[in-house]
């Protein structure tokens, strides 16, 4: 069973509140999440209508059934400082440095500098036990990067490993590696229902597959309820104007008549649900492109007044239904 549960998408398909409601939904019953925000927006407070995260954790919310969430946002400038520290505390890393070459190092590694700190930190939590050698945390949610950088992202240690070939840098990134490889770990995409987010979900799946990385969930975010049964988007889609004239008429809006309420509505009509038809075609076949991923699809309704706190626990109480436990 995985604990450590890593959520990338498309940007803006929902990925800081799709990770929030998982945090919940996996904190019911008891049990103890740690979400960690890794872009430094404070999106994870805003959500939770608290005030900004500072670098520590720190409870924000409590599941149904008397779970807790906890919340860590990581700070870029103080990742660094803190992995800055680290290196000086390794006495062995200034040779190991000394060793690559410090023009090397800065060069490769320092764009990822902040990664390896994010990934090292999410792991660390994954790995801590109480003192009484109980997990600290049932599961560690990460609002992770979007699907473009979410493989590098990942695999950052796995470049520090090869460059520090010995020593406690090479250790502790291989100790990394190791979890995020493992079935510990499970890396869900969230989508829409939209030709350009489920072909980044493909393409980021495909990606995350050949890295060995392990793949989780497909979240379909912001579905839209079906108006129309099979049959009537069918309908709609043929323009069956006399039959919904007919119909309009029997509903009681006036005659079939030229000139009459039913003859006029007949034709916006049929255009509102020619579009819808439109709609639920594309979308199908946005589903049966996610279906082709062979991995569970889950689906996240679309919130038509937004997400504030209770939509965020409905948005919960709806995943945690459909997560397998
Ligand atoms: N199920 C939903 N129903 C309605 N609105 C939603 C739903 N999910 C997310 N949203 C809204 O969509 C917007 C984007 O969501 P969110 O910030 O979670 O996306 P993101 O993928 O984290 O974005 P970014 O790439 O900028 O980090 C927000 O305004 C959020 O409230
Ligand atoms: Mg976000």
């Amino acid at each position: 069973m995985s604990r450590l549960h890593v959520v990338s998408g498309k940007g803006g398909t929902g990925k800081t509140t799709v990770a929030a409601a998982l945090a919940l939904a996996l904190a019911a019953d008891g049990r103890r999440t740690l979400l960690v925000e890794v872009e430094g927006r404070q999106g994870i407070a805003q959500l939770f209508e608290t005030e900004p995260l500072p670098y520590e954790e720190r409870k924000i919310a409590t599941a149904p059934g008397g779970g807790e969430v906890h919340a860590l946002a990581i700070d870029p400038e103080f990742a660094l400082l803190d992995y800055l520290h680290m290196f000086y505390k390794l006495g062995s890393a200034g040779r190991a440095l000394k060793k690559l070459g410090a023009i090397d190092f800065a060069t490769t590694i320092a764009p990822g500098l902040r990664d390896v700190l994010l990934t090292g930190k999410a792991c660390e939590a994954v790995r801590r036990k109480g003192k009484d050698g109980r997990f600290a945390y049932d599961s560690v949610i990460m609002d992770a990067p979007p699907t473009g950088r979410i493989t590098r992202f990942l695999n950052v240690n796995h470049e520090v490993a090869g460059l520090a070939r010995t020593g406690p840098i090479h250790n502790q990134a291989q100790a990394v590696m190791r979890v995020l490889k493992s079935p510990q770990t499970a890396v869900h995409m969230v989508t829409l229902l939209e030709e350009m987010p489920v072909q980044e979900t493909a393409d980021g799946i495909a990606e995350l597959r050949s890295d060995g990385l392990p793949t989780g969930a497909v979240i379909v975010n912001m579905v839209r309820p079906a108006i129309l049964d099979h049959e009537a988007v069918d309908a709609a889609a043929n323009g069956r104007r006399t039959a919904v004239a007919k119909a309009l008429s029997q509903a009681g809006l006036g005659g079939a008549r030229r000139g009459g309420l039913a003859e006029r509505l007949v034709d916006p009509l049929l255009e509102q649900a020619r579009e819808h038809a439109e709609r639920v075609a594309l979308e199908r076949t946005q589903r049966s492109e996610l279906a082709g991923l062979d991995l569970p699809l889950h689906e996240l309704e679309l919130l038509t007044d937004g997400v504030d706190l209770a939509g965020l626990y409905r948005l919960a109480a709806d995943l945690r239904k459909q997560w397998p436990s």
